[in-house]
């Protein structure tokens, strides 16, 4: 267990770099398996989650060093199709892997990857995509067994535009005989990573960031070189932590065209965004104006995974926010926690209703997940007194030093691990 010790009431200031993007670096790692050869990925921090899925690539055989921010990664030893439970279970995206070690072995066999706090989270969109590219899948006791002798390139609808199920089928779908289509497709920038990467193994596939992606298969693919695109939930993250505390940061390397979104609202609530030749200003003088309404979405709208620090802005702005969470079922344990800090939200099914306070107090918080532990953290700079966050390292998962950075930008936070 780790307790962040937050003094509240600092304006954050200076300039910070934005690491490897999470969402990125794990499909990214899992299509190394595509390759039989050796990959080199940079940019890539030690998060929890990245070091999880390191294991797992272990497990099944591949040879791993990791040094700096750098991991290498041979597959030529891989020899296991059968996925860790254990691992699997504490690690969602590690079902990223099915669809290369389909593809590479031409056999899978994983447990269900099970949810997390913020929803259940099924795969079956991932399955049924397999199906349609001439995968059997056999489901019994919380397994999934699916079997393939060679991959056949395919139409597959998703009947929603899912992240995973559409970088899955893309990883499979790469090295499939013939082409296949991928209708109603998840948008999001990480997708075009993914594509980058696997294009530059040799792959061929075209249209991710819309929805329509197109990968004419190929016979193999290579090792490659690669560098992870910047993260941008915590690129949102500092943004909203400028914000909340009415201070002026300058966030290197950040993507402007993927937080464009969020610009817009903080804009609206009367921050300054200024674009800089290598990232972006974000300057708040004044107390947040409240965004009237707020829903979440799949890309490019309102990200879900920022939806939980916007919360936090939106407690202390000026006026009343209606929050809408569409994509997760179980993203609102945060509002209980910030109301132990004072807050004023209503919650209603996937509705919150949040009414700004002039302060929030500092309190004793838990964290449920990844996400709205970062919003805690937040509440902490903002508020009166000492807020106390509790985790039990959700933080980490997708966030590398969080602490050291917004200390660095002049946040009192000391980090007692027990
Ligand atoms: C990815 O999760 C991200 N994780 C999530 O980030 C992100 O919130 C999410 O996309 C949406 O942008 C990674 O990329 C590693 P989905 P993923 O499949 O792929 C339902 C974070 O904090 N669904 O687009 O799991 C699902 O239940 C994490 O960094 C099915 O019903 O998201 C959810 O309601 C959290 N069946 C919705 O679709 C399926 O087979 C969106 O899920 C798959 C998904």
């Amino acid at each position: 267990m780790k307790k962040i010790v937050i003094c509240g009431g600092n304006s954050l200031s200076g300039e910070v770099e934005i690491h490897g993007a999470k969402n990125s670096l794990l499909p990214i790692l899992a299509a190394v398996v595509l390759a039989s050869g050796e990959c080199k990925i940079s940019n890539c921090p030690p998060l929890s989650d990245v070091l999880t899925m390191l294991d797992l690539l272990r497990d099944i055989g591949c040879k791993i060093e990791y040094a700096d921010q750098t991991v290498r990664i041979d597959t030529r030893s891989i020899h296991n199709y059968s996925m860790n439970d254990g691992l699997m279970h504490k690690l969602r995206s590690s079902i990223f892997i099915l669809g290369p070690l389909l593809a590479r072995m031409g056999k899978a066999e994983l447990g269900y990857p099970g949810g997390c706090d913020i929803g259940i989270r099924p795969i079956d969109l991932h399955l049924k995509g397999l199906r349609d590219l001439g995968v059997t899948v056999t489901e019994t006791e919380g397994h999934v067994l699916c079997s393939c002798s060679r991959l056949q390139g395919s139409e597959v609808y998703l009947d929603y535009p899912s992240v995973g199920a559409t970088e899955n089928v893309m990883m499979a779908a790469s090295l499939a005989q013939g082409a296949t289509v991928i209708c109603n497709a998840a948008k999001e920038p990480e997708i075009v990573d993914l594509q980058n990467f696997i294009n530059k193994m040799g792959g061929r596939i075209s249209g991710a960031g819309t929805g329509r992606i197109v990968i004419h298969g190929v016979e193999r693919l290579e090792g490659c070189e690669y560098s992870a695109m910047p993260d941008r939930i915590v690129t949102g993250t500092f943004m909203i932590a400028s914000a909340l505390t009415k201070g002026e940061i300058f966030i290197k390397n950040a993507q402007r065209e993927c937080v464009n979104v969020l610009a817009g609202k903080l804009r609206d609530g009367g921050c300054e965004i200024l674009d800089e030749d290598k990232g972006i200003v974000v300057r708040c003088h004044d107390r947040f104006k409240a965004s009237n309404i707020i829903e979440t979405m799949p890309y490019p709208g309102f990200p879900t995974d920022l939806q939980s620090p916007m919360m936090t802005l939106q407690t202390v702005a000026k006026g009343t926010c209606i929050l809408i969470e569409n994509v997760f079922e179980n993203r609102f344990r945060l509002t209980g926690e910030l109301k132990k800090m004072g807050a004023d939200i209503t919650v209603k099914d996937r509705m919150a209703v949040i009414r700004g306070v002039e302060k929030l107090k500092g309190a004793t918080v838990n964290t449920h997940d990844l996400r709205g532990g970062a919003a805690l953290v937040l509440a902490g700079l903002a508020a009166d007194g000492i807020t106390v966050v509790k985790d039990d390292g959700l933080i980490d998962r997708g966030y590398f030093e969080l602490e050291k950075q917004l200390k660095a930008l002049g946040g009192e936070i000391v980090v007692l691990e027990e």
